[in-house]
């Protein structure tokens, strides 16, 4: 284990074992809140997109985010959707525990449920029972290996007219913070991932200078 520090706490060899190199350390969580990324990705902005009514014009109920990690967007999307239902999925239980507390101190626990994603299946879609309206993942997708089969199980859980958004670190953005650019997934190859798994309608939408989001539909 050498444990190069890229900024982020996406060090090499994190010791996560397969699969799970990429993987962001809890013991880094505090640079999810930390003011310096509030400043880069905003979590209003974001919170916005995901929150926007259905093709068909109902607000979405059913929410779901993958590796919520400290709960950065799902606690705010949740007071922006007071009807709406959050699951909350990590594959690290202590971010789950975080965003139990938070979600405690900000009167929310009750539209919270959370999924402990097991490290053995975190390759696959974790039990995620029903569909959802919106699902969002995060800072996410390049921590996942299986991208193609990941995506396209996630289409599956969608309602009719849901929507996925998808943000991520742009390669072409400094990398004097976040992961190494050879960790990072192109625009272009997240847009081709989510085409080929199913959604028919994938938008750029210009948040952020240093991430992309995609919203598939
Ligand atoms: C870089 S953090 C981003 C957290 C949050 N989405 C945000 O933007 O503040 C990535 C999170 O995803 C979790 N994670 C990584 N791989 C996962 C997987 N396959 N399934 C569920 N969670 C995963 C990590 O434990 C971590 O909490």
């Amino acid at each position: 284990m050498h444990g190069h520090d890229h900024g982020h706490g996406h060090d090499h060899g994190h010791g996560h074992g397969p699969g799970g190199e990429r993987r962001f350390p809890f013991e880094k969580m505090g640079r999810l809140d930390a003011l310096e990324r509030q400043v880069r990705q905003p979590a209003h902005a974001l919170v916005k997109t995901i929150s926007e009514p259905l093709e068909d014009g109902r607000v979405p109920q059913r929410l779901v985010e993958i590796g919520v990690g400290t709960g950065y967007f799902a606690l705010l999307w949740l007071e922006t959707l007071p009807e709406a239902e959050l699951w909350a999925a990590d594959v690290e239980p202590r971010m789950l525990g975080v965003v139990m507390g938070r979600a405690m101190e900000r009167g929310l626990a009750r539209r919270v449920h959370f999924i402990e994603v097991a490290a053995a299946e975190a390759e696959r879609i974790p039990a995620l029972e029903g569909t959802f309206d919106a699902m969002l993942m995060a800072n996410l997708l390049h921590e996942i290996d299986q991208r193609e089969s990941y995506l396209t199980d996630l289409h599956g859980k969608l309602t009719p007219g849901g929507r996925l958004v998808v943000c991520d670190w742009d390669p072409r953005a400094s990398t004097d913070h976040g992961p190494p650019v050879d960790h990072r997934v192109p625009i272009e190859e997240a847009r081709a991932l989510l085409e080929g798994a199913g959604f028919t309608r994938v938008e750029e939408r210009p948040l952020y200078g240093d991430f992309y989001t995609l919203v598939a539909s």
